[in-house]
C-alpha cells in the first residue's frame, strides 16, 4: 500500500496562479515547519487529542489534510490507525516521506503530493480527518475551505474531524505607545513627511503577542464554527459584539484570538487550547486591530460593534475585515467621549 517512494504531484504548480504558488512555496522551507513543530501547545494538543481517542483511531482510515512534515500522520499511525493518507502540495512532503520511512511507518502512511482538491486517494472514504489548517485570526490562508472539501468528498457518515470546534473572540486593548510608534513614525522620517503610509499601517492588522494586562474590557465571542456542519459560505460572516470597559483607560484597538476544541469520548473533557493573551504562547500570537480613535474609556462604558469578515475578492486567502463601532460612554462627560466610527482592514 505504501506510496511513499514516489511523491509525484497531482497538481502542476505552474498551473496555479502566482498567489497560490507563493502560498505553497511558503511551506517548502523547513523553517515554517520548525516553528509549528516547536509550538508545543499546538502540536501536543493534536497528540493528546489523538491519544485520548485511541479507541476511535483503532483500525481506522485517516486523512491528514496538509500533512507538512507528517507529524499528525505519525501520531495517528502510532496510535492505532490502520492506514493514514497524508496530502500536501508543498515540496516539504519530500521530507515527510524520508521521515516516515526512517521512523518505520511507510507501510502505514501513504503520502500524496498535490492539492487535496486534485489528488486521487487510495480510499473512497475515510473514517477520520485530521488537519492543522488554522491561520492568523483563525481564517487567514483560507485552508479551512480545503478541509471542508475533504469532509464533503471523503468523510464517511458519522466520521470524525480533528479538531471539530473553533471560535473567534475580541476584547478592548490599551496599546497607545506601540500604536504611536507604528503609526506616527511615518509623520517624520529623517525630517520628511511620510504620512501617506499611515492609512496603510492602520489598515493592516498586527500579529503580535499582547500583554494580557493591557486587555481592559470584557471579552466577546464573535463566532463559532462546528466543522461537522459549517459550509464555506458560513466562513464569510458578520458578527456583533458588546464589550464593557473594566477601568479608566484608553482603548486603542481590539485584540482578537481563537480557541480550538477536539472531539472527545462520551463523558470525557475534550482537549482544547486557546491562542488568547491569557493563555500560553502559540505561534499564532494574537491579532490586533488598531482603531482610528483612541477611546477614552471609563469603567462601565460600553463598546458595541460589528465585525464583518470576507475573503478578499482578488486574493481569496486574504481577508477583508470591517469593524464598525459605537462607543457609549457613561457619566457627566459622556457626550464628549462617546463616538462612532468604521475601520476597514486587509489581512494579507
Ligand atoms: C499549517 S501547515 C500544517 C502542517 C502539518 N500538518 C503540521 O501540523 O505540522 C498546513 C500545510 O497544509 C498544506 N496545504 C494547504 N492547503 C493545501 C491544499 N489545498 N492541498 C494540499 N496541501 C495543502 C500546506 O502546504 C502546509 O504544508
Amino acid at each position: 500500500m505504501s506510496k511513499t517512494n514516489a511523491v509525484e504531484s497531482a497538481t502542476d504548480k505552474n498551473e496555479l496562479n502566482e498567489f497560490e504558488q507563493h502560498y505553497f512555496n511558503s511551506y517548502d522551507h523547513y523553517g515554517i515547519h520548525e516553528e509549528m513543530l516547536q509550538d508545543t501547545v499546538r502540536t501536543l494538543s493534536y497528540r493528546n487529542a489523538i491519544i485520548q481517542n485511541k479507541d476511535l483511531f483503532k483500525d481506522k482510515i485517516v486523512l491528514d489534510v496538509g500533512c507538512g512534515t507528517g507529524i499528525l500522520s505519525m501520531f495517528a499511525a502510532k496510535n492505532g490507525a490502520k492506514h493514514v493518507i497524508g496530502v500536501d502540495m508543498s515540496s516539504i512532503i519530500e521530507m515527510a516521506k524520508k521521515i516516515v520511512d526512517i521512523n518505520g511507518l511507510s507501510d502505514r502512511i501513504t503520502l500524496l503530493r498535490g492539492k487535496l482538491e486534485d489528488v486521487e486517494l487510495p480510499y473512497k472514504k475515510v473514517d477520520i480527518i485530521i488537519s492543522e489548517w488554522m491561520g492568523y485570526f483563525l481564517l487567514y490562508e483560507s485552508m479551512l475551505d480545503t478541509v471542508l472539501f475533504a469532509r464533503d468528498k471523503y468523510l464517511v457518515e458519522g466520521g470524525l474531524i480533528f479538531p471539530d470546534k473553533c471560535s473567534l473572540h475580541v476584547a478592548g486593548l490599551e496599546d497607545a505607545q506601540y500604536k504611536d510608534e507604528k503609526v506616527n513614525y511615518w509623520q517624520d522620517v529623517y525630517g520628511f513627511d511620510y504620512s501617506p503610509f499611515m492609512p496603510l499601517v492602520m489598515r493592516e492588522p498586527l500579529v503580535d503577542t499582547v500583554d494580557n494586562a493591557a486587555v481592559n474590557t470584557t471579552k466577546s465571542k464573535l463566532i463559532e464554527f462546528d466543522l461537522n456542519t459549517v459550509t464555506v459560505a458560513d466562513l464569510a460572516f458578520e458578527s456583533k459584539f458588546t464589550l464593557t470597559a473594566k477601568r479608566k483607560d484608553f482603548i486603542n484597538g481590539l485584540i482578537s484570538w481563537f480557541d480550538i476544541q477536539f472531539p472527545a469520548p462520551e463523558g470525557v473533557k475534550p482537549v482544547t487550547f486557546s491562542t488568547g493573551s491569557h493563555a500560553p504562547y502559540t505561534h499564532w500570537k494574537q491579532t490586533v486591530f488598531y482603531l482610528n480613535d483612541d477611546l477614552e474609556a471609563d469603567s462601565g462604558d460600553i463598546l458595541e460593534g460589528k465585525l464583518t469578515c470576507t475573503p478578499n475578492k482578488l486574493h481569496s486567502r486574504d481577508l477583508d475585515i470591517k469593524i464598525s463601532y459605537d462607543f457609549k460612554a457613561i457619566g457627566p462627560d459622556a457626550a464628549e467621549r462617546s463616538t462612532q466610527n468604521t475601520n476597514n482592514y486587509l489581512m494579507h
